[in-house]
């Protein structure tokens, strides 16, 4: 068994709905706790949302409701989005909830005392898409942040700064010296780079141009800005406190990782590291960024009408479960790199591999047995663990795992598919459907028993992605559903009577394109 893995994930700002790109990072995250948990009793998944703010103060005032009102209305499509594509949290925080506020007021305090606080007036240009400030040479050649394409708010402003400055080299010595910390490392330069030019950071926004924050402790001219807010999450919803953090806290901080898109890399990196290092708390291992999600190959914009919300792709799709759409986003990119989602590749690569490839071999195989042997394993035809199919089941275990291990969530399922593939090709070189009629019973037997077993390994290893199909096929395969690794030992599928001609279903169907596609239209 592993240690505790303790996993966050970047807070939603719930001024909208969630469309497919928090959906990305969040089924990821899933991916990856579920898997952990097959490891270890101790994995835990933080999510939530990030309340405050200018935007959500906007947006709010546009429709005539509260803050509040407009954040419950959303938190909720979060929620329930998350329990749709059955992501499995342990805990939601949302930054309204009264214990992290009080907490964050604490936090702030205590870099005060630090002397790592100071109030200072400051001209600076504001983005509310990024709720921070950019510096000139942020922006595009047009002036614009390069994230919202929109043109930053000029504001002069008296603010309490962060002493950034302070800890930039020993940011940086950390950064070099521990390899596991930035993932994909292909970030680290890039990151050092803009830690060489790092100023102060203004921390709080006054009080009369930001009200819907926390206050500062003590001064209710100044409103807690939302990244100090927004960042201390990860501690404050597992019990920190200044004085007494709770067991939990005890046990589960630091962070194994903390899973955020490639936009906020900096605020993780940099901003996050320094205000644990003045609260002089331990760091986390792993600061890991996914890539961005494209529609049709374009960036999802409001002003360009092409967000999607997951339940839409299921609608669309008729997915009563949404196994699909999980394996489809899971393996949309390369670990860190930006993916594409299409209408078209989602259906052809789930019918591709999880209908052809794993639904069919398991159908077919499932079919013979019933056919040639009655649906019965009998204990003599069990093979041994050295046989070809049996050494390429438990390579792709430790591949899988060293795969996780750098947050390859991708690359793992890849692995799982071809070996799916290399499966359906040993059933085609060794034809048993040729070996039955030729009375070659006990080599056919052999034959069925590898594909199933390994059928079973596929399950198992699969179920982070795709639980629903997973449990389906350790149900056809009348084994227990219990997807810890420990059951990742070949001779696993026990003998007996494992199946009737009546009990065969597909674990998966196809998905029909042209329907679905004009569903969404309409
Ligand atoms: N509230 C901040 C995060 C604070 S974390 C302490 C924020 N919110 S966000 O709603 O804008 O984004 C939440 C997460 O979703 C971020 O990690 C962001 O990178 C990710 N994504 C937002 N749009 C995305 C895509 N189109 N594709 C993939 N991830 C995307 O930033």
């Amino acid at each position: 068994m592993q240690e505790k893995f303790y996993l966050t994930t970047a807070i939603d700002y719930v001024n909208g709905a969630p469309h497919i790109g928090h959906a990305y990072e969040k089924i990821l995250s899933d991916v990856i706790i579920r898997h952990k948990r097959q490891l270890t009793d101790k994995a835990f998944m933080l999510t939530g949302t990030d309340e405050h703010g200018i935007k959500i103060q906007k947006t709010a005032a546009q429709r005539g409701i509260s803050p509040k009102e407009l954040c419950d209305e959303n938190f909720s499509k979060f929620e329930s989005a998350w329990k749709e594509l059955e992501i499995s949290y342990d805990k939601i925080i949302r930054t309204t909830d009264e214990q992290h506020k009080k907490t964050v007021k604490q936090i702030f305090n205590k870099l005060l005392e630090n002397g790592d606080i100071y109030k200072h007036s400051y001209t600076g240009l504001y983005c509310a898409g990024c709720e921070s400030f950019l510096s000139p040479k942020d922006l595009t050649e047009d002036g614009l942040c390069p994230n919202h394409l929109k043109k930053p708010e000029e504001i002069t402003e008296e603010n309490y700064f962060f002493r950034l400055t302070k800890y930039k080299d020993k940011i940086a010595d950390y950064i070099k010296t521990h390899e596991e910390f930035i993932q994909p490392s292909f970030r680290v330069n890039e990151l050092l780079n803009q830690l060489e030019n790092i100023e102060d950071i203004s921390v709080s926004r006054t009080r009369a141009s930001v009200q819907w924050g926390i206050e500062v402790d003590g001064d209710n001219s100044q409103t807690i800005y939302v990244w100090i807010d927004a960042l201390s999450n990860y501690i404050t919803a597992i019990g920190y406190d200044i004085n007494n953090p709770t067991e939990q806290f005890k046990e589960l901080w630091p962070a194994d990782v903390h899973v955020i898109g490639k936009d906020i890399i900096k605020f993780h990196s940099i901003y996050w590291i320094a205000i644990l290092m003045s609260l002089g708390l331990p760091l986390p291992k792993t600061i890991f960024s996914h890539g961005w999600i494209t529609i049709d190959q374009s960036k999802m914009s409001k002003s360009l009408g092409n967000v999607i919300a997951p339940k839409d792709v299921l609608k669309a799709f008729n997915l009563e479960k949404p196994d699909a759409f999980r394996y489809y986003m899971a393996s949309a990119a390369p670990s860190g790199r930006d993916g594409n989602y299409s209408d078209e590749d989602f259906k052809e690569k789930v019918n591709a591999n999880l209908a052809n490839n794993i639904g069919n071999l398991l159908n077919r195989t499932l079919n013979m047995l019933v056919k040639y042997f009655d649906g019965e394993i009998k204990p003599e035809f069990i093979t041994d663990k050295n046989n070809p199919i049996a050494i390429m089941a438990k390579n792709t275990k430790t591949q899988v795992i060293e795969a996780f291990n750098k947050y390859e969530v991708s690359e793992a399922s890849a692995l799982i598919v071809s070996f799916a593939d290399a499966v359906n090709k040993y059933v085609t070189d060794n034809a048993p459907w040729t070996l039955a009629k030729d009375g070659k019973t006990e080599e056919c037997a052999r034959v069925l028993y590898n594909v199933l077993e390994a059928m079973r390994h596929i399950a198992i290893m699969l179920y982070p992605y795709c639980p629903n199909i997973s449990t389906d096929i350790l149900n056809q395969l009348s084994q227990k559903t219990d997807f810890k690794y420990t059951n990742l030992e070949w001779g696993g599928l026990k003998a007996g009577k494992i199946t009737e001609k009546d009990k065969i279903k597909p674990v998966f169907l196809r998905l029909d394109s042209e329907f679905a596609a004009d569903k969404k239209k309409g």
